[in-house]
């Protein structure tokens, strides 16, 4: 199984618009493998534009935000190329649709490296940050997982975070908490 890396995918509709969403990806010799389940607004995107900036960040706020409603973050312009980097990224890489390969649940993109450009170094790994993108993963599949698992597993991630947070990872985990809180309070009323 190749190595699997999460990341967080910028993409513009052909009108400008920015998208940002946490996205998992393969790194296959120059290539970047990107599989978003349909519908998804990052795979439109990148089918009409022909484009993607892949984001390298600890700033695990933006993993926990996306998938909490907040997915208001600052971008930047790049040089020369038609696409938006998150402020915080240590790195960007800019990429180049070459192949995708469509299917009616996971389409495979194939990227092509054009760039990658390095902002600041990375610090370590934090089990707090770890954390908080496991706990993203959990959100994102709250309607899938029995809510045993869900709260065994956030009771687990919630070691790390109280041995190794910082600020910004306390912030994320509070988000990601409300949420799981508030879609076992919706189920509830809805059973
Ligand atoms: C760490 C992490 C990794 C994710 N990886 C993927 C992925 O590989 N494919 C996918 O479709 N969604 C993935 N998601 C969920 C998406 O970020 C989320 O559903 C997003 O809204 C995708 O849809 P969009 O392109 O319409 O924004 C991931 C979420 C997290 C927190």
């Amino acid at each position: 199984m190749p190595m699997i890396f999460e990341t967080v995918v910028t993409t513009q509709s052909p009108a400008g618009e920015v998208h940002l969403a946490p996205m998992g990806i393969r790194y296959e010799g120059d290539e970047v493998l990107m599989m978003p389940f349909k519908p998804s607004r990052t795979l439109d995107n990148v089918l009409a534009t022909g484009r993607a900036v892949l984001n390298l960040s600890t700033d695990v706020r933006v993993f926990a935000g996306c998938v909490t409603g907040r997915r208001d973050w600052p971008t930047l312009p790049l040089d020369g190329f038609a696409g938006r980097r998150l402020a915080t990224a240590l790195a960007h890489v800019e990429l180049e649709l070459v192949r995708p390969q469509d299917d009616a649940l996971r389409p495979v993109l194939a990227m092509r490296r054009r760039r990658e450009v390095v902002h600041r170094g990375f610090p370590g790994f934090n089990r707090a940050q770890a954390a908080v993108v496991e706990g993203a993963v959990l959100v994102s599949r709250l309607g899938m997982l029995p809510r045993d698992k869900v709260d065994s597993e956030m009771a687990y991630l919630q070691i790390a975070i109280d041995k190794t947070a910082g600020p910004h990872e306390l912030e994320a985990w509070e988000w990601l908490c409300e949420a799981v809180e508030r879609f076992h309070a919706g189920a509830q009323g809805a059973a």
